[in-house]
């Protein structure tokens, strides 16, 4: 296993910002992540996990330990039925890729979240999502190595306690688990309808009538590219923001200012509303903020077309909501990880 040191990570983090790591290392095996980790303690190294740098900032200080990334591989079919396949995958594995597989067999789960850079392991963090699918949906377990007990343990879906973009791995265990594989069950049922709304407008504008695990990727690829940047051409995190969730109370007084705003019923007495929205109604949408550009086809997504520092980013992203909180009392929030 190599270890580099001084390592820019800006050159690593889709957003192009960050001073140096001390420490960079690349493992492969679940074992170089044990080894790894207790090396960097016992020489009293904090550790920072880094699967593709896609949902995460650097500082402009960069970061002084050692940032660990996970290149683990490995896409296994581990149980199969009249109706499902099961699949351990490597937190290494680029997630794009797997998704491409797991279509290819016809199977259905994932396939509404084509086109999400990063890795496999990124996605169990944040509880990734995409067009009407979460990670939480099919995923069955986690492989993990456990810093606070040096051993690897599996935990359930029901103990990564996810949530809208949320689990324990950014919340109340932070830094505890390491992930190095997944399991994902996915079935053999072609996907049905109801679709989220921009794909199912996307598929009647194209008169699609016939679902398979192919055309919905086609179709989430195509709406991405439109909506989306490419982070290998204009860098970014995807949302910058996640959307906002609010009680009925808070959206019925929204509401009467505010008749048309966008809201989905989430069925637990909250409702979630498009951060985007907030941004572009308080007249941000397409701004260049201290070099980095509202995205004129999201506001949830920041670009960094000329911002030189993190810096930049804060001053960008504390005047964003500065003005969605004086303009609608809420106070929204940051989706990306930071380096630290
Ligand atoms: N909207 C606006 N203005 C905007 C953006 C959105 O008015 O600038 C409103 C519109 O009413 C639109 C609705 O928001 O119909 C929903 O927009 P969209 O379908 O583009 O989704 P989103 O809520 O902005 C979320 C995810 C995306 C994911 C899309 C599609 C989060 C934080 N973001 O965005 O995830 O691709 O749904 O499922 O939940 C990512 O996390 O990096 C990401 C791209």
């Amino acid at each position: 296993m190599d270890i580099h040191t001084n390592i820019p990570l800006k050159n690593y983090t889709t957003m192009k910002l960050g001073g140096p790591a001390r420490f960079m290392a690349e493992v492969r095996t679940p074992d170089e992540v044990a080894t790894t980790y207790r090396n960097a303690r016992a020489q009293g190294l904090s550790v920072f996990v880094l699967g593709g740098g896609s949902n995460v900032i650097a500082k402009d200080e960069g970061y002084n330990g050692l940032v660990m990334r996970i290149r683990i591989p490995g896409f296994t079919v581990i149980a199969d039925d009249l109706n499902s396949t099961t699949i351990a995958l490597g937190a290494g594995e680029d997630w794009d890729a797997v998704v491409k597989r797991t279509v290819d067999m016809e199977l259905s789960g994932i396939e509404a979240m084509s086109a999400i850079p990063g890795t496999a392991g990124g996605t169990p963090i944040q509880n990734v999502g995409a067009y009407g699918q979460e990670i939480a949906d099919t995923l069955q377990s986690v492989e993990a190595y456990d810093t606070s007990t040096d051993s690897f343990v599996t935990l359930t879906r029901q103990e990564c306690g996810f949530s809208y973009r949320d689990s324990v791995f950014r919340g109340e265990w932070a830094g505890r688990y390491i992930l190095t594989s997944l399991t994902l069950k996915l079935s053999k049922t072609p996907p049905q309808p109801p679709f989220y709304d921009a794909l199912q407008q996307y598929l009647d504008q194209h008169s699609i009538k016939l679902y398979t695990q192919l055309i919905i990727r086609d179709a989430v690829i195509a709406i991405r590219a439109n909506k989306l940047p490419d982070p290998t051409v204009l860098p970014n995190t995807g949302s910058f923001f996640k959307n906002t969730i609010v009680e009925t109370w808070k959206l019925n007084d929204l509401k009467s200012h505010y008749p048309t705003i966008p809201a989905y019923d989430m069925g637990d007495g909250n409702f979630k509303i498009p951060t985007g929205w907030f941004i572009e109604q308080a007249g941000m949408k397409g701004k260049l903020l201290h070099g980095m550009r509202v995205h004129d086809k999201n506001c949830l997504v920041l670009i960094n077309e000329s911002a030189t520092s993190y810096k930049d980013l804060v001053e960008a992203r504390e005047e964003i909501i500065g003005t969605v909180r004086d303009t609608f009392g809420i106070q929204i929030e940051q989706e990306p990880l930071e380096i630290s």
